[in-house]
């Protein structure tokens, strides 16, 4: 019999791109094969982002698109050449997660041609990945997002964060460097808080009160194996311990460059963003992994255009970026999303051209500098 066909497309953040690595396995083990031409597969599994609206668009943008070549194919060919549609990832954690149905059935509604909107965890993750690359395995190692940063949607999409137990994430390296992985990236929304969930202690750390993290024990036995790197996303200020700075100095091998989404320079901003931290807090830890840690360098993440972001907020986040020396950054135009504390108790008030203007500043400053 002539195997079935499936084709997938992945938007979003690295941890979809570890998702993604899953559901092929689920898939192949149904029965399917993989292919790299969407019109010539029986099925098109969509692992959907929603961080932007922009992003939103994108999948909205794809299933019409085959939607179109449904309807157009539908003539020319008797039963099959119709493809169908399956979405996954952040769009279907929404939907399934608000407990009212309102999302899904409107969801349903908007779009008849989609066959199921697949929660991700009705696909197991005990599934060994089929691994895209050959050097580098990505290992999640929690999933979700406990953080609630005023403007971001992941906690609603994915639900809390949920730590896997360390034995297995240490089996996981094992078997990876048994199939002659040099690499590892460990992968999770609030990587260094990892463990969090399942420990009691608390302590406050940069104005949040947190359960002590466990992720500085765990990288110590990733870092001990026989890897040439290692590396982890992303991390977030308030739970960088001095432990885990400890940690990153004593083994070569884990990777000197680290991400550490700031979002904004403005104290005021940061407050309204519910990140806890000061700017000159953010500096102060940069400075202390820079002492502990030789050759260290920073990537980040920033949001421009967040309401009450006024040219002196700006400034102060351009201030931040002149301090603190980032090799990289990716930066973001806010986009209020449905659901948020942001978008429910803020004006989207900055217009697109003056957020274009900001960000080609930012990108100027930090991206364009060689
Ligand atoms: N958990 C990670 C990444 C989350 S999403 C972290 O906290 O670092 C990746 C980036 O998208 C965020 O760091 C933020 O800069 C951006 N982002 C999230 N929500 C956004 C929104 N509503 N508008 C614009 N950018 C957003
Ligand atoms: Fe979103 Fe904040 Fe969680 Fe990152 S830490 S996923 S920005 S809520
Ligand atoms: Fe997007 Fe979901 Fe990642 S919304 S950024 S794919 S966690």
């Amino acid at each position: 019999m002539k195997k079935l066909k499936f084709f997938i497309k992945t938007f979003g953040c690295i941890q979809n791109t570890a998702d993604s690595e899953r559901i092929k396995a689920f898939y192949w083990n149904k029965g399917y094969e993989e292919i790299d031409n969407w019109k010539k597969s029986d099925l098109v599994i969509i692992n959907t982002c929603i961080i932007r609206e922009s992003a939103e668009n994108r999948v909205y943008g794809l299933i019409n698109l085959i939607n179109q070549w449904n309807k157009k194919t539908s003539f020319t060919k008797a039963t099959d050449g119709q493809v169908k549609i399956i979405v996954t990832g952040c769009l279907a954690g929404l939907a399934h997660k608000d407990k009212t149905g309102k999302k899904l059935n409107q969801l349903k509604r908007d779009f008849p041609e989609v066959s199921e909107f697949l929660p991700i965890e009705k696909i197991s993750f005990k599934l060994d990945p089929i691994r895209d690359k050959k050097d580098l395995a990505l290992i999640p190692i929690s999933f979700g997002c406990s953080n609630f940063c005023s403007y971001c949607i992941v906690p609603f999409a994915r639900g809390p964060e949920l730590s896997k137990p360390m034995e297995e994430i240490l089996k996981e390296v094992d078997e990876v460097i048994k199939n002659g992985f040099k690499e590892v990236l460990l992968i999770g929304q609030n990587v260094n808080s990892y463990g969090a969930d399942f420990n009691d202690e608390t302590e406050v750390s940069m104005g949040k009160k947190r359960f002590k993290s466990s992720f500085h024990k765990l990288l110590e036995e990733v870092a001990k194996k026989d890897l040439q790197k290692v590396s982890f996303v992303s991390s977030n200020p308030w739970d960088f311990s001095d432990e885990l700075i400890e940690t990153i100095a004593k083994y070569s091998n884990i990777d000197r460059l680290l991400h550490l989404p700031f979002q904004a320079g403005d104290d005021e901003v940061l407050k309204k963003m519910n990140r806890g931290y000061t700017s000159k807090e953010y500096i102060n830890l940069i400075k202390k992994i820079r002492d502990k840690v030789p050759n260290v360098r920073f990537s980040t993440d920033i949001i421009i255009g967040f309401p009450g972001e006024d040219e002196k907020a700006f400034q102060n986040t351009v201030k931040l970026c002149k301090k603190a020396k980032f090799e990289i950054a990716y930066v973001n135009k806010y986009s209020p999303r449905k659901g948020t504390v942001s978008a429910k108790l803020y004006k989207d008030e900055i217009p697109q051209s003056e957020k274009k203007r900001r960000w080609r500043i930012l990108d100027d400053l930090i991206n364009k500098k060689n």
